[in-house]
């Protein structure tokens, strides 16, 4: 078997994927065509997903959650995007998504919900595949605005809708200002993580886990800008949901293969990392070939990528009594799958 193989079917755990940028150009040529969305000038609709910083991608991710308005909507866009993930050998997921930019459209959150949650049981019926929900804050509506949309959430319950993100843009919204939102969140009893240290710095990883005592944390890079941090993640072992693809564009991190990658120095100061897509349809990326790439172009040992796929089930919000049959089942089949590559 090819390391490629190999690697796509080892099992994992997808923990940082956001469903509106799961959205390939194709389904979002249709949605945008259903709903009659005026889309700035392009030959293609691929020809829209182009960018080069957080910022331009937030612009059109934006646009494609315009077009994603009616439950049946939401069903097929989280179908799509939770088959991919099985294809790439996910095992389970917990997903992000964005209500706060379908209300700009008019639509209800009980509508988001019956559509989401339909596609995910559609897909665990069809493919077994297991998965959650995590609603996310957008950080640029200000701190006011967060605590509402944590209310909103929890006013809402579902056993499938475990906890809360924060997402956007950092830049002019640090994370030490959503602590009435995180405070919230944790008197509902939901879990807690955040966008942190992407494209802001370090000092939001560190709020992120000491103001709002997030439970993991989303990319975190310029976490390594602060060397006292690193020790204390380190020795913490709080979870980092890293996105090699993403990171080419909207981080200063631009090459998989370069020695100060944000994610190589992570890796061997021993912060404890695993991996994710992102926003796998925007980006034409899958879970699986995040994993090739961190081989291929990092140079991450196939020992390193098993661990890194078993760190997905400590991060995950799932009981212990999962999680120790996970670990068993996940690390022997993984080991058979590599046995294989090695085997030739
Ligand atoms: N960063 C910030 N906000 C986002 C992202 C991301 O990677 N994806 C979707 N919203
Ligand atoms: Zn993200």
């Amino acid at each position: 078997m090819d390391v490629e193989t190999a690697l796509r079917q080892m099992p994992k755990a997808e923990l940082h994927l956001h469903l509106e940028g799961a959205v390939d150009a194709a389904t979002f040529a249709s949605l945008a065509a259903k709903h009659s969305l005026e889309l700035p000038p392009h030959d293609e609709v691929a020809d829209l997903y182009q960018y080069d910083s957080l910022a331009d991608f937030l612009l059109i991710y934006s646009l494609v959650c315009r077009s994603i308005q009616e439950e049946a909507d939401f069903r097929r866009v989280t179908y799509e995007c939770l088959e991919r993930c099985a294809n790439s050998g996910a095992r389970y997921v917990e997903l992000f998504f964005s209500p706060e930019s379908h209300f700009e459209m008019g639509v209800e959150y009980p509508t988001m919900l019956a559509g989401v949650l339909g596609g995910m049981a559609d897909i665990k019926a069809d493919r077994g595949l297991e998965s959650n929900l995590i609603p996310a804050i957008n950080r640029e509506l200000g701190p006011a605005r967060a605590v509402e949309f944590v209310e909103m959430v929890a006013a809402h319950p579902h056993p499938q809708i475990i906890g809360v993100g924060l997402d956007f843009n950092e830049i002019g919204f640090p994370s030490e200002d959503y602590v009435d939102a995180y405070r919230a969140a944790a008197a509902h009893g939901l879990h807690r993580t955040s966008h942190a240290g992407e494209v802001g710095p370090a000092d939001n990883v560190r709020a992120a886990i000491e103001l709002l005592d997030c439970e993991r944390i989303d990319h975190g890079y310029h976490v390594v800008d602060d060397p006292d941090l690193v020790a204390r993640c380190a020795e913490s072992q709080i979870a980092f949901t890293v996105c090699p693809t993403t990171t080419g564009y909207t981080t200063i991190w631009r090459d998989l293969s370069a020695p100060d990658h944000a994610i190589r120095q992570m890796d061997a100061a021993g912060l404890k990392l695993m991996v994710n897509s992102d926003d796998p349809g925007m980006f034409v990326c899958d879970l699986a070939n995040e994993y090739v790439r961190l081989h291929r172009e990092m140079g991450l040992s196939l020992s390193t990528l098993k661990e890194m796929a078993l760190n997905g089930i400590d991060a995950a919000w799932i009981d212990d009594t999962t999680k120790v049959s996970w670990r068993r089942e996940w690390s022997a089949e993984i080991d058979a799958l590599f046995a294989s590559v090695n085997g030739g």
